[in-house]
């Protein structure tokens, strides 16, 4: 099996590291070789690691073919190249469509969507896909966990839902801020909300089937600190901005999905 990257960017950079990583045989690569420096990075980790001629030659190479451009050159670039009918195309593109893609491509290929985020590369990564592909998702499974997406309304609220990594870190770095403004060591204010975040995270995963409602409750004393604060960020409009933001994304994803078919 041989997987090709046209694109060698970070988050193919992500993904061969994470494969790289896993045991037994793997596949080989064969990546794009515009990004030279990421490229040769790349082919030095690992002798099953080559770096393409051009974009053809990866597409000609591999049978699973992963497309990691940005999304405002992805039409030329998938334009210009000649997929063989049956190959497997994973697209990594934000925002660019089946349809778009079927019809740039223009001989019948497997069309699978993807947003493996950069854990895979740490094997830890939780990457949506659509429609179901046993080989995609057997992929991303070895590279933390696969979640197949029935619908493309269900794909489009994960891809809304992965844009939350950005506010994730915004929030800590507040209270981070927060902290180091009134004297707490930058390092430990850190070093303690990260550890208490990932510590909730866990609690969240470990317990999946409580409502989370149930956890707010269990971990916020009645009339204490932690329901002080909730209350306050909900009253102050945070919940609203929360879903204010999640929505415009949507409706961004949406509408780039609709003007590709124009
Ligand atoms: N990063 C993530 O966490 C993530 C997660 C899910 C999906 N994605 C998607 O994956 C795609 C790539 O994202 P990224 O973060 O890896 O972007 P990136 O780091 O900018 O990588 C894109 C790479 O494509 C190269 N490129 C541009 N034109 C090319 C061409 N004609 N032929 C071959 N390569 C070309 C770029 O080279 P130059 O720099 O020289 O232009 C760059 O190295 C995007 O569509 C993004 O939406 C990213």
């Amino acid at each position: 099996m041989t997987f090709g990257f046209v694109g060698t960017g970070n988050i193919t950079e992500a993904i061969v590291a994470g494969i790289l990583a896993g045991e037994g045989q793997g596949p080989d690569i064969v990546v794009s070789p515009r990004s030279a420096a990421t490229a040769a990075r790349l082919a030095a980790l690992s002798p099953k690691v080559l770096v393409g001629e051009d974009n053809q030659h990866v597409v000609d190479a591999a049978d699973m073919v992963f497309l990691a451009i940005r999304p405002d050159v992805a039409e030329a670039v998938v334009r210009a190249l000649r997929f063989r009918p049956g190959q497997r195309v994973v697209s990594l593109v934000a925002t660019v469509d089946h349809a778009a893609l079927r019809s740039w491509i223009d001989v019948p290929v497997e069309v699978v969507r993807a947003i493996p985020l950069p854990f895979v590369a740490t094997r830890s990564g939780v990457t949506a896909i659509f429609p179901p592909d046993p080989a995609v998702e057997a992929l991303f499974s070895d590279l933390g966990t696969a979640v197949a997406c029935e619908t493309i309304e269900e794909y489009d609220l994960l891809a809304t839902a992965s844009a939350l990594m950005g506010s994730y870190f915004g929030i800590m770095d507040h209270a981070v801020g927060w902290l180091t403004a009134r004297g707490m060591p930058e390092t430990s204010a850190r070093a303690y909300l990260a550890s208490l975040f990932s510590s909730l995270s866990t609690v969240a995963k470990r317990d999946a089937s409580r409502p989370l409602e149930d956890l707010r409750h269990e971990y916020s004393t009645k009339g204490g600190l932690n329901e002080q604060i909730f209350t306050q960020f909900r009253e102050g409009g945070g919940l609203d901005a929360l879903t204010r933001g999640l929505d415009s994304v949507l409706d961004r994803i949406r509408t780039n999905a609709a003007r590709a078919k124009e």
